[in-house]
Parts: structure tokens; sequence; C-alpha cells
């Protein structure tokens, strides 16, 4: 059970976060009783092709740039300076993109970065927006060292990452941020969240096999010295960890760990 996909398909969605609600409803156009079927109807789809928990869980619409306390600088930068670029690291649907064209940034502002080429193609359904907003897009495995990542190098100011370090171990992680890290521009600021852990460390896959590394905010500084050192770069931390409540984690699944919470962090490049 504990690596079934099936457990991450929630059954009875009866209603979505009320800031997508709000966003489907005022940008997209839809009628208040199409939201639910609207969503499900496009998460049902994604799930088929990607049965992972962000997707049948409904994660995949929730905004989360807009959530964290780093929001406003990263708008005043992208809004002040027609010339910055932000790029969302494993963009999934792109609903932050959705909401800083929203809240003022240009489409030639805006671009995606994701593994799965499906989701970019399913989220102008989901947002109906296809008339208005196109932004640039790029399919593509972070760690695919054979991928032409020219288009990509040295062009970005401010960078989006939630959810995405945490998939891999530390390793993984590591080699993801080289990557992340060679689309900088000097001054950028990365901006975003992942699983954490209070005590930091490998912990098993909520999927499949193998570990993947939750931060600490110490373990945190140590990883971008690392990255810092192999990619000639320096950088400076902030994080905000909130620790998750303990009792209502799934304790008996193999992943479930005392200590899990939420690594907020604003990461900028200094060097
Ligand atoms: C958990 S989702 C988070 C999506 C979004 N950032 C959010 O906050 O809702 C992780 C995203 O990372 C993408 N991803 C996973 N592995 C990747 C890789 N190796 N390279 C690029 N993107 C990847 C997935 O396709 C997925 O859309």
């Amino acid at each position: 059970m504990a690596n079934d996909s099936s457990q991450w398909l929630q059954k009875d969605v009866k209603e979505i976060d009320p800031i997508s609600r709000q966003l489907l409803e005022s940008y997209s156009g839809l009628a208040p009783e199409e939201v639910i079927p609207h969503c499900l109807a496009i998460r049902d789809k994604a799930f088929a092709l990607y049965p992972w928990p962000c997707i049948g869980q409904m994660r995949f619409i929730r905004l989360s740039l807009a959530s964290y306390p780093s929001y406003a600088n990263a708008l005043e930068r992208i809004r002040s300076n027609p010339d910055s670029r932000f790029l969302d690291v494993g963009c999934c649907f792109g609903q932050d993109i959705r909401k800083l064209f929203i809240d003022g940034a240009k489409p030639e502002q805006l671009v995606g970065l994701d593994l799965v080429p499906e989701f970019n193609t399913l989220s102008y359904d989901l947002f109906r927006d296809a008339s208005k907003l196109s932004f640039e897009f790029h399919a593509r495995n972070l760690h695919d060292d054979d991928a032409d990542w020219s288009p990509l190098e040295n062009r970005f100011d401010v960078l989006h990452l939630t959810s995405l370090l945490h998939i891999w171990n530390w390793e993984g992680q590591v080699k993801a941020a080289q990557r992340i890290a060679s689309f900088t521009k000097p001054g950028a600021i990365l901006i975003g969240s992942s699983l954490g852990s209070g005590v930091g460390g490998e912990f098993p896959n909520l999927e499949g096999d193998g570990t993947n590394f939750r931060q600490s905010e110490k373990t945190f500084e140590k990883f971008w010295k690392e990255v810092g050192e192999k990619t000639s770069t320096k950088w400076d931390v902030k994080t905000i960890f909130k620790a998750m409540d303990s009792t209502r984690m799934n304790m008996n699944q193999n992943w479930a760990e005392p200590t899990m919470g939420i690594l907020l962090f604003e990461v900028t490049r200094v060097e």
C-alpha cells in the first residue's frame, strides 16, 4: 500500500482552494458550478498519465509563489524592470505563472520548465487562456546532461521552485541545483519550499524506491555552500521551517518522520 499510486487519488473532492477557485472564475471565466467538474476532468487526464500525489490530491491548482513572504520582492523585481526574467522550475500546470501575469508581469518575462510537456498543454485547457497568454516553455529533465541548456543559461532574475528539490536524494538535489544555478544571473533570487525535516536527512520516498533528502535549515545552508563551490557561485540562504502537526501525519507509512515539515526559502546569488 505504501507505494500504491491509487492512494494519492482523492475521490471525494467537494471544494478546491478558494484562491484557485477565484482564479478559475475571474481569470478563466468558469461559472461557479463548473469549477469542480472542470478541475476533476483535467486532474483525471493528468493522473492517468502521471499518478503523482500533487496531481491526485489537487495540489496542481494551488498557488504557491504568491503565498510566500518573498512574493512582494519577486513581483517588484519583475514589474519594475521589463528586461527581468522569471523561470518557474517544475512549473507543472503553470498556475504561479498565471498569477504573475494577472499581477502585472508581461508574458515575455515568464518562462516555464517541466519534465512533462503534457502538463503545459493541459494547463491551457485548465485555465482556458490560450487566447490571452502564451509563455515560453521548455520540456526538460534537469538531470539531462545531453540536452541543449543554452537557451536558459545566465538568463533569469527570479526563479521559483516549489515541491521540487525534495524529489531527490542529496546527490540528485545537488545535481539539479547546479543546473538551476546555471540559469541565474548574479543577484538572482530563488524562492520556493520543499518537504523538510527538523533533523534533516535521507528518508524513504513517498512513492517508488530509494530516498529523498529532507532539508533542515542547517543542512540547506550546507547544501548551497556545496552547490556554490561546484558552480563557482555564492549564495545567501534565508529559510523558515514550519513543522507539521505529527498527529495529522500518517505515521504508519514508511516515509513518515516525526520532525517532518515544510522548508520555505529565499536563496540569493550574491556572486
Ligand atoms: C510536485 S510538482 C510541483 C509543481 C509546482 N511547482 C507546484 O508548486 O505546484 C513537481 C514538478 O516537477 C516536475 N519534475 C519532476 N522531475 C523533474 C525533472 N527531473 N526535471 C524537470 N522537472 C521535473 C514534475 O513534472 C512536476 O510538475
